[in-house]
């Protein structure tokens, strides 16, 4: 049987844990090859995993690393823009260095991947890009002001994206989860003190989401399966609400 993303060229930042380490192993379990993009240096432990080291906020490095990529495989069929900087404060205590970080990765940095890659898939008549937004942009969440912001400006993004880059055979969704179990989910709910449960009661499903639940939603909206699917933001949530 075939698998989902056979032959796929897949680019999937944020890629060194969390969710995007478990999207980047669901895509080559799927057949992908996947080039794994972070700032920070890490191991793959697969073959059909390459990883670059890339500060996505640099946009000659990051315009280097896909164009190396593009030239060692001939096309890129799959961005995932996954990586992410959250900083939870109470409206009081927000900082500008932070929110101006959290829009420079989160949002800026994202709109520069996708016109720079869009460019090379519409040379091979087309591709899929499916971003990574947040229920808290949907929802509203306290405590996630300026985080919840950004993730409105992602949602915001793809939908226009997915509208402008139509006529190139290039679909733009984007994957909003909810609470999700990665190293960040630790250090940002553990230490809260027991308010996950309050947090859980919340959550229709009743339970946390896990990366395999987000890498799941990714490689069907990244594969063909999903052709007719474009400007769509897929809640993966549990069915929360916060
Ligand atoms: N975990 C959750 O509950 C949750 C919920 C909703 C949305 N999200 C979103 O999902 C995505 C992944 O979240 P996660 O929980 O796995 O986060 P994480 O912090 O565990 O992983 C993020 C990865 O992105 C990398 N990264 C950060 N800035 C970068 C940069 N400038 N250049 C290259 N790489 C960079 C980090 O090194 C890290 O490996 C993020 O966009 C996040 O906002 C997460």
């Amino acid at each position: 049987m075939e698998r989902l993303l056979e032959n796929k060229i897949c680019v999937i930042t944020g890629a060194a844990q969390g969710i995007g380490r478990q999207i980047a192993r669901q895509f080559a379990q799927d057949g992908a090859t996947v080039y794994a993009c972070d700032r920070q240096d890490f191991a793959t432990g697969s073959g059909h995993i390459h990883p670059v080291v890339c500060d996505i906020t640099d946009a000659a490095a990051v315009k280097q690393a896909m164009m190396q990529i593009f030239k060692a495989e001939g096309r890129i069929d799959v961005l995932v823009n996954n990586a992410g900087v959250v900083f939870n404060r109470k409206i009081g205590m927000i900082m500008r260095e932070e929110t101006e970080l959290m829009f420079r990765v989160n949002v800026i940095a994202v709109l520069e991947l996708i016109q720079l890659v869009s460019r090379l898939m519409a040379r091979n008549g087309g591709g899929s890009i499916v971003n990574i937004a947040s229920v808290t942009a949907v929802l509203g969440s306290p405590g996630q002001v300026a985080y919840s912001a950004t993730k409105g400006a992602v949602i915001a993004l793809t939908k226009s994206a997915a509208k402008e880059l139509a006529p190139q055979g290039i679909r733009v969704n984007a994957v909003a989860p909810g609470i999700i179990r990665t190293e960040r989910f630790a250090e940002l709910y553990e230490a809260d003190g027991g308010k996950i449960d309050e947090r859980i009661s919340r959550i229709a499903l009743g339970r946390l989401g896990t990366p395999e639940d987000i890498a799941n939603a990714c490689a069907f909206l990244a594969s063909d399966k999903a052709s007719y699917i474009s400007g769509h933001i897929l809640g993966v949530d549990g069915c929360a609400s916060i």
